[in-house]
């Protein structure tokens, strides 16, 4: 497979994703709304790889914008990071992410189809195995149980495409659930750029640590872990970009759809997550213990074997790495991609 569309190809993974592609001489098309993203992305694309990726300011859900690039590009793969991604925006804003997330999966499927293009890489999240009875999770573990809608779209995609590939044998699917992807490209160039208030863990730390928040909220230390905090999964962005690669050439072997998970194998805390960026910075970082946030599950990690025997995919970065990496960005780059 030479030329990849990657939908959603300036946000954060994206982006990283795009840089892997790019140095492994793949090319890329990326089609992005820039709804929740800039198109300053590309400027930096090209700065670390001497490359700059066709880019289509477009909608998956616009028929039109898909077909233009389908007609105008032999698009070999696709790759689809498009979606909203906050968990508390989609509570209140439910149709929007069914819309967005479902409807926009199901429009660029059947646009793929129509146009012979028949290879599917997913972004799924790990947070369709809901609340897992036991870590590691693997695979075969139970979907289901998810607690917000933003992870029921992840869930009713991977129903929809189990679906297709029963009804189009034609099509070769991988759904990748990614556990909790932090970090940063280590130029310092790209990085996380949320908008507003961050939700999640590794960007609220790092504009603490710049000055932008006065300290760190801990949602619970009472949990039933070792140091009373959740934990969870973290995978470096660029090893999470690097999996992609894997899939790719997985499809290449024509299975139908599979499914991996993408994570490191190891749990860390929020204490564990705080002390290695408390490393990268060398000094305290401020925090204070908050009361749990709903719908935080206790414990999430993976087990790693399957991922690693049929795709050859392993992390080779550790917590310290993304402390590092995402502290780069953000001290480069305190307001992100803004000029
Ligand atoms: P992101 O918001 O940075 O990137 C998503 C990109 O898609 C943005 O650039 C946005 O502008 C674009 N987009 C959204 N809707 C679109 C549409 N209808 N048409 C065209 N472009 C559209 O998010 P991310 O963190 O890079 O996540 C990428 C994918 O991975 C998402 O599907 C997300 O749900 C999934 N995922 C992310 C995480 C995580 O923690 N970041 C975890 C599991 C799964
Ligand atoms: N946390 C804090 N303070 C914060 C932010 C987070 O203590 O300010 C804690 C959370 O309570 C949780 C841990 O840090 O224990 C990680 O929280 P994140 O929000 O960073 O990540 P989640 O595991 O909650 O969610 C992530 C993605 C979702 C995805 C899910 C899959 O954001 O998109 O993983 O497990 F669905």
């Amino acid at each position: 497979m030479k030329t990849i569309l990657v939908t959603g190809g300036t946000g954060y993974i994206g982006s990283h994703t795009v840089v892997e592609l790019l140095n492994l001489n793949y090319e890329v098309v990326i089609i992005d709304n820039l709804s929740n993203s800039k198109e300053m992305v590309l400027d930096r694309i090209e700065k670390i790889t001497g490359k700059r990726p066709k880019f289509y300011k477009g909608d998956i859900r616009s028929r039109e914008d898909l077909n233009k690039i389908f007609k105008e590009n032999k698009i070999d793969c696709v790759i689809n990071f498009a979606g909203l991604k906050a968990v508390g925006e989609s509570v209140r804003m439910p149709l929007e992410y069914y819309e967005n997330n479902i409807y926009g999966a199901v429009v660029l499927l059947e646009e793929m189809k129509k146009n012979g293009v028949f290879n599917f890489i997913f972004s799924s999240s790990a947070t369709v195995y809901g609340d897992p009875a036991s870590v590691p999770v693997d695979e075969t573990f139970p979907t289901g149980g998810t607690t917000n809608p933003y992870g029921t779209t992840k869930l009713f995609i991977e129903r929809i495409l189990q679906d297709l590939a029963v009804a189009e044998p034609e099509f070769n699917i991988c759904i990748l659930r990614y556990f909790n992807p932090i970090g940063a490209h280590p130029s310092g160039l790209m990085g996380e750029d949320p908008n507003g208030i961050p939700n999640n863990l590794a960007p609220y730390i790092t504009q603490v640590m710049v000055g932008k928040r006065e300290k760190l909220n801990i949602f619970g230390d009472d949990y039933d872990t070792p140091d009373g905090t959740c934990i969870r999964d973290y995978i470096h962005v660029c090893d999470l970009a690097y999996g992609h690669v894997c899939a790719i050439k997985k499809l290449e072997e024509k299975p139908g759809v599979v499914v991996y998970n993408l994570g490191t194998g190891k749990g860390s805390s929020v204490f564990d997550i705080l002390h290695a960026f408390e490393k990268a910075y060398g000094k305290p970082i401020p925090y204070s213990v908050a009361p749990r946030r709903a719908g935080d599950v206790t414990a999430n990690y993976t087990k790693v074997d399957k991922a690693a025997k049929e795709i050859g995919f392993t992390a080779k970065y550790n917590i310290e790495d993304m402390a590092r990496d995402a502290w780069n960005w953000q001290k480069n780059n305190p307001n992100g991609y803004e000029e």
